[in-house]
This record gives structure tokens, C-alpha cells and sequence, in this order.
């Protein structure tokens, strides 16, 4: 977790933040600020779960900075707790109102100031995890949306996610990323909402002017996604926009090639292929593994980027692990 100091008083920033390196059993990252100018500036770029305010300060005051903080819709969910030796009630009074959710008055009791803060970061770990799963939740039923459209099984995108998140870890990406577009990847198909039905659920090939329409669910997908806040939605937009680019120049929308292609694209390209084609489907049978494996090889540097499919290949089995543990009834 992250918590911002905002103090004019270099010393008190030594001492807060010598208190939430040494005396916190969590890990936390400590950024500083010297006014609230900076910090507002800085709350804007990067996440923070709690900051920690002081009121009197050369340029905009605690009270102030705090108020700008709860009015800015990308910040008003940080926590604030005002430090100040300011501390008369109205002082006190003043910090609640401007939305702060405690008020430690200078000079503190180490101790207190230690369990003050734990608890209103408990509160902030409790409420984030909250809203991940509810965000990842909506994104696998978003997800289930977009597949039914076009008749694929829920677990498909249940499938996609995990074979992303195993991808991802054997081809080097941190912990982080790899639950990132295991949480975004149920959304690759989102676009498909658009398209028209005749075109969804045709059986036979599909005409030009058919292929073009169809194609446009990667521009509608990135569309929905790409101005968002979260970083989930966000990494959503990218795996929409291209998870049907191919390696060798020749996928769509834009034709991009090797690794112009975010990884989160190229790594869901062959999560899904794979998954599509062990699967029935509406205008075909599920095909035999051997025959996908063969198609894996083939298609090597041309659809899939070819170092992915070698570490595909390699651990196979664990990918077949989890086709059999999330198969369809
Ligand atoms: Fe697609
Ligand atoms: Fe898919």
C-alpha cells in the first residue's frame, strides 16, 4: 500500500516516515511531499490509499489541499488523516468536514499514532479488495456477454483467463502483470456486443462485407475501454484491440507485427486460438489435440509469436490441466 506525507517540516517527514518503515508489519511504500501544491500534483499520477496531511503550510493549507483532494473525482477516494499541532476544536471540527477521517494533533504518543493509522489502513486493504473482486467479477460476466453473443460456453472466457495467467508467468512477466490480464482477458471479445446477429450466428462463411463488420469488434472493444481509470478496464482495451493482430503483420485492426503487438495481445491470441479450437462450435467440430498442437507449430513467427508457442508447447500439460478442470458440461 502507499501513503503520501505531505509536511513543510523535513524533520517531521524524517520521523513519519522512519514510523511506517520500522513500525508497520505491512508493506507499505512512503512518497513525501513538502506542500500541498506538490501533492495534489502528484495524487493526479500515481495511486495512493492514505495520506497523511499536514494543516499549516506555506502556500494552500491542509484544510484546503484536503477539500481539492475530495473535490478531484481521481482522488476523492484517498483517505486523509490530518496531523497538526493545530488543535482546537474547530480546528478539529474544520479537518472532518473537509473530509478527512481522523485528526492526530502534534506532538503525538508514538503508540497511538501507530494504531490510528493501521486502522484506517485495514479499512482502506478491506475496501480495495472489495472493489477488485467486484471489478473482476463484472469483467468475467462482461466477458460472459461478449462470448454469448457469438454461442461460445461461459467457461471459455474462464479457460482464456487461465491459460493467460500461466502464459504470462512462464514467459517472465512480474506477479502483477500476470494477474492484470488474467483479469482483463474475459473482456476480449466484449466488442462483439455490436455486432449484428446475422452475422454472429451465421454458419457458412462469412461475405466481405460480413468479415468487415465482424472485425470491427476489436475497434468497439478498445473504444469501450481505452479512456478508463482502472487498470484493469484499461489493459481490457489493449487485449480487445489486439488479440487478432498476428505476428508476421497480417491480424487486424492495424496489421501491427512481432512486437509492435503488446504482449498482453500476443499472449492472448494463443490462449484463445488454442481454446477455440479444442471447442465446438456453431459452424464446426472441436478439433483433436494433436491437430491443434500441429497448428500451433505451423503457425509459428506467423500468427503466434514464436517464442510463446515454444513455452506453450513445452508445458503443454499444464495447459491441458486446466482445459480438463474447467472443461464444458
Ligand atoms: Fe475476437
Ligand atoms: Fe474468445
Amino acid at each position: 500500500m502507499r501513503v503520501m506525507v505531505v509536511d513543510d517540516s523535513k524533520t517531521i517527514v524524517k520521523i513519519l516516515c522512519m514510523l511506517l518503515e520500522k513500525r508497520f508489519d505491512m508493506d507499505l511504500e512512503v512518497v513525501k511531499c513538502d506542500s500541498g501544491e506538490v501533492a495534489l500534483r502528484k495524487l493526479e499520477d500515481i495511486h495512493v490509499d492514505l495520506v497523511l496531511l499536514d494543516v499549516v503550510m506555506e502556500g494552500i493549507d491542509g484544510f484546503e489541499t484536503c477539500r481539492r483532494i475530495k473535490q478531484n473525482p481521481l482522488t476523492k477516494d484517498v483517505t486523509v488523516i490530518f496531523l497538526t499541532s493545530k488543535s482546537e476544536e474547530q480546528d478539529i471540527i474544520k479537518g472532518f468536514e473537509v473530509g478527512g477521517v481522523d485528526y492526530i494533533s502534534k506532538p503525538f504518543r508514538e503508540a497511538e499514532f501507530v494504531a490510528r493509522v493501521k486502522t484506517q489502513l485495514e479499512l482502506k486493504k478491506y475496501q480495495n479488495k472489495e472493489i477488485e473482486s467486484t471489478q473482476s467479477e463484472v469483467i468475467i460476466k462482461m466477458g460472459e456477454i461478449g462470448e454469448s453473443r457469438s454461442e461460445e460456453t461461459a467457461n471459455h472466457v474462464k479457460r482464456v483467463a487461465k491459460y493467460c495467467y500461466l502464459l504470462a508467468h512462464l514467459y517472465g512477466l512480474d506477479e502483477a502483470d500476470c494477474n492484470l490480464l488474467a483479469a482483463a482477458s474475459p473482456m476480449h471479445d466484449i466488442g462483439k456486443v455490436s455486432t449484428p446477429d446475422n452475422i454472429l450466428k451465421k454458419p457458412g462463411r462469412l461475405t466481405d462485407e460480413e468479415r468487415v463488420e465482424m472485425q470491427k469488434h476489436t475497434t468497439v472493444g478498445y473504444e469501450l475501454f481505452s479512456n478508463s481509470k482502472g487498470k484493469i478496464l484499461r489493459t481490457a482495451a489493449i487485449v480487445a484491440h489486439e488479440h487478432h493482430e498476428k505476428y508476421d503483420g497480417t491480424g487486424y485492426p492495424r496489421g501491427l507485427r512481432g512486437n509492435e503487438i503488446h504482449i498482453f495481445g500476443r499472449i492472448v491470441a494463443v490462449a484463445d486460438v488454442f481454446d477455440a479450437l479444442g471447442s465446438e462450435r456453431v459452424y464446426k467440430k472441436a478439433w483433436e489435440l494433436d491437430k491443434i498442437l500441429k497448428l500451433l507449430e505451423e503457425e509459428k513467427g506467423k500468427h503466434f509469436d514464436p517464442y510463446l508457442v515454444d513455452i506453450f508447447l513445452e508445458n503443454i500439460n499444464q495447459f491441458l490441466e486446466i482445459r480438463e478442470k474447467f472443461k464444458d458440461i
